[in-house]
């Protein structure tokens, strides 16, 4: 998937295949594309249209909006696929209808409400390709920041978790897991869920702890599944302790050397025949691959202490630590490619 010009009739496609009209006249207008999505979603446009179709006044009333305004964001939301719009009445587009109403069951509401934070992050861009220096994301949120982020990660993780759970290779009888940076603890969840005698400690700051914790409550997973405050660089991970230990998305926040060592020392926490498996999303080399990976590199590059990583990277630091990689390179669609990097702590 790449997000850009999509030709409406023939003599768009003409013009794209001739270069003219130029196209960043019409892709630098993305941020308001973005912003009508986010607002709608704010605003509860799609909550209140829900299963039935409204006019705009109708909207405007329930979302105490000015009519006419509304009529103009709901026109643009029909243009993008959002809406649909017949005889004077708006309703839901199926794909709108599924991921974006807040009684969805795996909606990603909270994870559209999350890019007011990203985008305030992306004022940094001049600065960090100035200096290299990226944007202290941890450093400078707010509570209420790190709300939004905890729900919104957690919204993430609705969209290709209980599949992916699936695929995760949990050792046979693994009974302690931890789950660095894990955040909401959904993928201990879900993890935990599929395999009845597997409990779960999850490790995250403090900030995000006290965020995470009510997120966590909702799933009913009493001790199996507990969060613990700390800082995995310099909190003891303890000694063979765990079955399985799982990084899903934290080590584009760390520089090589930071990352050598953190997976040194959560192979010291492993048992012997434990398990512990790093889920990033991958850099492709330059000028190949899809669109998301170039992307996801710049953007942690410049919100964390590095950018993506890829598999042979990930798995090196594994083998310095002893441990012997069995990965497999996993494609995950419609977003771009990420990698699982699992490796096993060999039996004495
Ligand atoms: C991008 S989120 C990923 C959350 C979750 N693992 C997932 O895949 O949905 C990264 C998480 O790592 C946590 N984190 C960052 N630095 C950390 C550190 N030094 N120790 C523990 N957690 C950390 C952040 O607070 C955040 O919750």
């Amino acid at each position: 998937m790449r997000l850009g010009l999509i030709p409406e009739n023939l003599i768009d496609r003409i013009g794209l295949a001739t270069g003219f009209p130029p196209p960043a006249w019409t892709e630098t207008y993305a941020p308001l594309y973005a912003r009508a999505i986010v607002a709608a979603t704010e605003l509860g446009v799609f909550d209140a249209i829900g299963a039935g179709s409204l006019s705009a006044a109708e909207v405007a009333s329930a979302c105490a909006t000015d009519p006419r305004a509304t009529e103009r964001l709901l026109n643009l939301l029909v243009s993008m696929r959002y809406l649909r719009f017949r005889d004077g009445r708006y309703r839901l587009a199926k794909s709108t209808a599924r991921w974006m109403v807040s009684d969805a069951s795996d909606g990603i509401r909270d994870l559209v409400l999350m890019k007011r934070l990203e985008w305030r992050w992306m004022e940094g861009l001049e600065s960090y390709l100035r200096s290299g220096t990226p944007v202290d994301v941890h450093g400078t949120m707010s509570s209420d920041d790190w709300d939004a982020y905890q729900r919104g990660m957690r919204a993430q993780a609705n969209i290709a978790g209980p599949r992916l759970a699936r695929l995760i290779p949990v050792p046979r009888g693994a009974r302690d897991m931890l789950d660095i940076g894990g955040s909401h603890g959904y993928w201990s969840v879900l993890l935990c869920r599929r395999h009845p005698g597997l409990r779960s400690t999850v490790l995250d700051l403090p900030a995000a702890v006290e965020r995470a914790a009510p997120i966590l409550a909702r799933e009913g997973m009493g001790d199996r599944v507990v969060l613990k405050a700390g800082d995995a660089l310099t909190d003891d991970l303890g000694r063979e302790a765990y079955d399985l230990i799982i990084m899903f998305s934290l080590v584009h926040h760390f520089d090589d050397a930071t990352n050598r060592v953190l997976v040194a020392r959560a192979c010291e926490a492993l048992r012997p025949g434990g398990r512990m498996i790093i889920f990033e999303p991958l850099r492709p080399p330059p000028g190949r691959g899809v669109q998301a990976g170039p992307f996801f590199d710049l953007y942690f590059g410049m919100t964390s202490e590095s950018g993506t990583w890829t598999l042979d990277e990930m798995t090196a630091w594994q083998a310095a630590a002893g441990l012997v990689p069995r990965s497999q390179p996993f494609a995950l669609r419609f977003i771009g490619e990420a990698g699982l990097a699992v490796a096993d702590k060999p039996l004495n």
